[in-house]
């Protein structure tokens, strides 16, 4: 094959994997050459510009660590995670929403007792989190596991702060033959992505900010059910309708409601204005083509910069 020019190369490299044994990776990779080419003769870059492109994805790798996995912040900044969020979790009704599993998920999380503060001394607004689990048909599922993270109220995670000896904010519960939970935690803050690489040039350069606005993550596991990974964003955050990761779903904000200082439902006495959440959780049964997200992120990351 010879003399390949602009109007003739994309059927050759398409025609040299037409021999893919493997059915799927021959569709994926060529899409794959059909839509990069289409992007270049779309944008004609020149020489200077493709090295450019050539060098953020080098950076995007030489980013990566056991800590930190900036491939999937980038996908994430693009909305690509999002969108393959979407066509694996097309939710039936009753079934909770998903969303981006985010990096700061720690497998392994401490296993404290029912209505236990997970707050670890640190200081903010003490929220209490009531949840209960169903099947998406509204029956309550007990011995699910709940795994529960957050950000503090400077918007950290307990992972990306040096001054903390251990897990804060962060848990794993079983629900009761009720299919509930509860547990005290802290109000979360809104807070950036982590925009110290090449993820964060791409947002800087574009005029985009980092933020994303203030939420709770949950994930939920229970046989012969599909895991669901999902967060619930406080109504009154700023960044909803500007979510760095595109992750806001409606259905997925709610009220984080203000009490006076006083006695909470679980007889906890406070001496301070407190928070409460109150949500239901609906799994869609086992047995459709959703995946484990947990997978995919195999490392969990800090920001190296603090
Ligand atoms: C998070 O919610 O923890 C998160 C999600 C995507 C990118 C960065 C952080
Ligand atoms: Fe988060």
């Amino acid at each position: 094959m010879y003399d390949l020019n602009e109007d003739t190369i994309t059927d050759a490299v398409l025609d040299r994997f037409a021999a893919t044994p493997d059915a799927r990776l021959k569709l994926l990779v060529q899409a794959m050459v059909r839509h990069l080419h289409a992007m270049v003769r779309e944008t004609e870059p020149t020489f200077e510009e493709w090295r450019t492109a050539i060098d953020f994805l080098t950076r995007t790798g030489q980013m990566c660590s056991d800590v930190r996995q900036e491939f999937i912040l980038l996908s994430d900044v693009l909305g690509v995670s999002m969108l393959v969020d979407a066509i694996n979790h097309r939710q039936p009704d009753g079934a909770t929403e998903t969303t981006v599993l985010g990096p700061f998920h720690v497998a392994d999380a401490p296993q404290p007792p029912h209505g236990a503060d997970i707050s670890a001394g640190l200081p903010g607004e003490k929220l209490l989190v009531e949840g209960t689990v169903v099947a998406a048909s509204g029956t309550p599922i007990s011995d699910a596991v709940v795994e529960v993270w957050s950000a503090d109220q400077d918007g950290f995670y307990d992972v990306q702060r040096t001054d903390l000896d251990g897990s804060a904010l962060r848990a794993r519960f079983r629900t009761d033959r009720d299919g509930r939970f509860h547990f005290w935690t802290l109000m979360p803050a809104h807070y950036p992505i982590p925009a110290d690489g090449p993820v964060g040039d791409l947002l800087g350069a574009t005029g985009r900010h980092p933020y994303r606005p203030a939420h709770v993550h949950f994930m939920i596991s229970a046989a012969g059910h599909e895991q669901l990974v999902t967060h619930i964003f406080a109504e009154d955050s700023p960044y909803l309708d500007s979510d760095a990761v595109f992750g806001v779903k409606t259905s997925l904000i709610q009220p984080f409601e203000p009490k006076p200082a006083g006695t909470a439902p679980d007889g906890r006495v406070l001496d301070q204005p407190w928070r409460h959440l109150i949500r239901r959780f609906g799994l869609k049964a086992a047995g459709s083509a959703a995946s484990d997200l947990s997978d995919i992120r195999t490392t969990d990351y800090v920001m190296s910069d603090n």
